[in-house]
């Protein structure tokens, strides 16, 4: 894994925009997997201005998103379908039938799933991933657990991830129990992934994704497997690298 500390979260984005702007420069049909949360905003902002500045266009890019909540509404401002909208998709020229995102209301959800990983293999498997890391050591939303799971599938989320993402909503009870979410096999075919992380209270998750065992129990260090991965991650991420 290629480990780069930057100064902090402008920086961090910055370079993570590097990144896929070379990819997209390189392969305009290129397939991205992309990420939500609050670690990416930075990155799309600078995608944005890229693109606004004429520098990238995304016509021919096609984008798989990791993941999204099971059972909220199709239009709540806090799914990740209006995530993308808003950060992303409405900013620049993706077509709109290259977006995807996992149907948190499909009718029969391991469905949902299975098409999901297979329109990601029509489309040629993905040539670049984004991705955040939870303070679980979470990767899309694969929560810890006693084995990693390969496919996209159904996940119950973690208490710490629903604490997390409280904040996000107005109240706890209000965060959904469920999402699907790639799986580490899915993820892992990545020709190419960049993780992000930014803050102080990343750090333990950084350390363990990168020193610790490789276990489901931290699910984001199968990365150490992966043989192109890039972590970007700010000082205060790094705190427990820096020794
Ligand atoms: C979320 C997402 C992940 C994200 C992580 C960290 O719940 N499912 O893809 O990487 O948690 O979020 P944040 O960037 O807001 O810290």
């Amino acid at each position: 894994m290629e480990l780069l500390i930057v100064n902090d979260y402008a920086a961090m984005s910055y370079k993570a925009a590097q990144f896929l702007a070379s990819q997209v420069i390189l392969k305009p049909e290129c397939v991205m997997g992309l990420a939500t949360g609050s670690t990416p905003e930075g990155l799309y902002k600078e995608l944005v201005k890229m693109y606004q500045m004429g520098l990238i266009d995304f016509e021919k890019v096609t984008a798989f998103n990791l993941d999204e909540y099971v059972g909220l509404e199709a239009e709540h401002p806090q799914g990740y379908k209006s995530y993308m909208y808003n950060h992303f998709f409405k900013h620049v020229n993706i077509d709109p039938t290259n977006r995807h995102i996992p149907d948190g209301n499909a009718a029969q959800l391991d469905a949902e799933c299975e098409a999901y990983d297979y329109a990601i293999k029509r489309a040629g498997g993905i040539d670049i991933q984004v991705l955040g890391i939870g303070r679980n050591g979470h990767i899309g939303f694969n929560e810890p657990d006693l084995k990693f799971e390969a496919e996209t599938h159904v996940v119950a989320l973690d208490e710490k991830t629903i604490r997390d993402n409280a904040r996000f909503f107005s109240a706890i009870e209000q965060v959904p129990r469920y999402a699907i979410s790639m799986g580490v096999k899915t993820i892992m075919q990545a020709r190419k992934i960049i993780l992000l992380a930014s803050g102080k209270e990343k750090a333990e998750a950084v350390y363990g994704m990168l020193y610790g065992d490789i276990t489901p129990t931290c699910p984001a260090s199968v990365l150490q497997l992966h043989p192109n991965v890039t972590v970007i991650c700010d000082f205060q991420a790094a705190t427990l690298l820096k020794k």
